[in-house]
């Protein structure tokens, strides 16, 4: 298949997953929108279609709270099946839109971002600093809202509180708080395995304490002061606050561009970028690794999420190319950046955020190469992703030894993501 191909079948993949002023992540699986999906769509859809970003993006902000926050999920009303948790599970939600129906936890925000590249995409820039004009305070209010509500004293770090929350759902990151014997209150019903094969989902233990978490955040009213004392998860995510940093930074771009001060100023991102080293930085591996604010220790497994620095611009060139090689020797004999390093405990190729390959964190690593200079790993990273969804489809992950396609088909970040590194390729 020839790029343009490649290219119409991503258009037709993200047209047809679109729905009710936004995209459906892969309706069967996923067919609600979720907050770090759309971001990475409207980065597509500012290629294809501008006004199309400016859609997407006007629905998920559609779904953001009073004090900023931007859920993980904003509840399509239309949508009454297919989908388990559904919006009863989350009470009281402080919406700033009356009637929208959204999660109680949030994901990466890789908003800020997406719409700073998607502005870049629109040539007119009476336009592009238009919207950006009309969508910089809800970003602002989003970027300033996590280090007002998600840290603990002593730290400028932010902690997500479930693991929805950090984007890979039972990464064997997690496998401390799901082996701790944690259940819901109340029954629940799984819906993912009904489209994708259980054995590439996570468990039905992981689940019992998705459930629980889901409980004890809504029992709290979504109030981290109040639950911290309660809960068994808590953690400083490499990759959420890399991301968080990364949309920092993008969002101080637009505001210089709109003539506005910066939202986060430099001395509070050195500060931020200073703990973010100092407390999950890994020595011996050469990968960042997430810290458990419980035990006040690093979580020992190394995954991609390591790499997230990378894509944050939180490390320089030689540091980069220490953890980027480093990885990749020892992920030798397996397919481009597996999501588990195959030498850790955990790893399983074929299971969702335990080991297969994700698009999404290959896009993020190879813009923070490209951005860094390191062309030569971006452009094989980048050739290696076209490469693969080429042969195997726009599938959600795909296995980490023999690349074959996985998990949710027809899915719209697959898509979105290849569409940018055709239309921006590396080189
Ligand atoms: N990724 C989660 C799920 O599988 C929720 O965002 O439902």
């Amino acid at each position: 298949m020839s790029a343009p191909d490649l290219l119409t079948q991503a258009e037709d993949t993200l047209r047809r997953n679109h729905m009710d002023g936004y995209t459906a992540p892969s309706p069967r699986l996923y067919p609600h929108q979720w907050n770090w999906d759309s971001a990475f769509i409207a980065i597509a859809w500012a290629h294809l279609d501008w006004e199309m970003a400016v859609r997407e993006v006007d629905t998920l902000l559609e779904g953001q709270w009073r004090d900023g926050f931007l859920p993980h999920i904003r509840y399509n009303p239309k949508v009454r099946e297919g989908y388990q948790p559904g919006p009863d599970w989350w009470p009281d939600i402080p919406v700033r839109v009356s009637g929208q129906h959204t999660s109680g936890i949030t994901q990466p925000p890789v908003l800020p971002t997406a719409v700073f590249l998607a502005g870049l995409a629109q040539p007119d820039e009476r336009v592009r600093r238009s919207w950006w004009r009309r969508v910089f305070a809800p970003l602002r209010d989003l970027i300033l809202c996590y280090p007002r509500t998600r840290t603990a004293p002593g730290s400028p770090l932010m902690a997500i509180v479930h693991p929805w929350e950090s984007g890979t759902d039972n990464s064997p990151r997690w496998d401390f708080a799901t082996g701790g014997g944690f259940k819901p209150s109340r029954p629940f019903r799984r819906a993912d395995t009904q489209v994708v094969a259980a054995a590439q989902r996570p468990t039905d233990r992981d689940y019992d304490l998705y459930y629980f978490l889901v409980e004890l955040i809504a029992d709290h009213r979504y109030d981290f002061s109040r639950y911290l004392p309660h809960t068994p998860f808590a953690v400083y995510d490499a990759l959420f606050n890399a991301i968080w940093y990364r949309g920092a930074v993008d969002l101080n771009r637009i505001a210089a561009e709109l003539g506005e001060p910066a939202v986060i100023s430099v001395e509070d991102l050195r500060a931020f970028a200073d703990a973010y080293r100092r407390t999950l930085w890994h020595e011996s591996s050469q990968l960042f690794r997430d810290f458990n604010l419980k035990t006040r220790a690093q979580i020992p497994v190394d995954t991609v999420v390591g790499l997230g620095a990378i894509c944050g611009g939180l490390v320089d060139r030689t540091m980069a190319e220490a953890m980027i090689s480093g990885y990749l020797r020892r992920c030798r004999g397996y397919r481009l950046l597996p999501s588990v390093l195959p030498d850790q405990p955990g790893f399983e190729p074929d299971r969702y955020w335990r080991g297969p390959v994700w698009v999404n964190t290959n896009w993020l690593i190879i813009r923070g190469l490209q951005e860094l200079g390191l062309t030569t790993y971006a452009d094989a990273l980048s050739q290696e992703t076209l490469a693969l969804v080429h042969r195997n489809g726009r599938r959600e992950f795909y296995h980490a030894r023999s690349g074959e396609g996985l998990g949710g088909t027809d899915f719209s970040w697959t898509a979105a993501l290849v569409v940018d590194l055709l239309r921006r390729p590396v080189s």
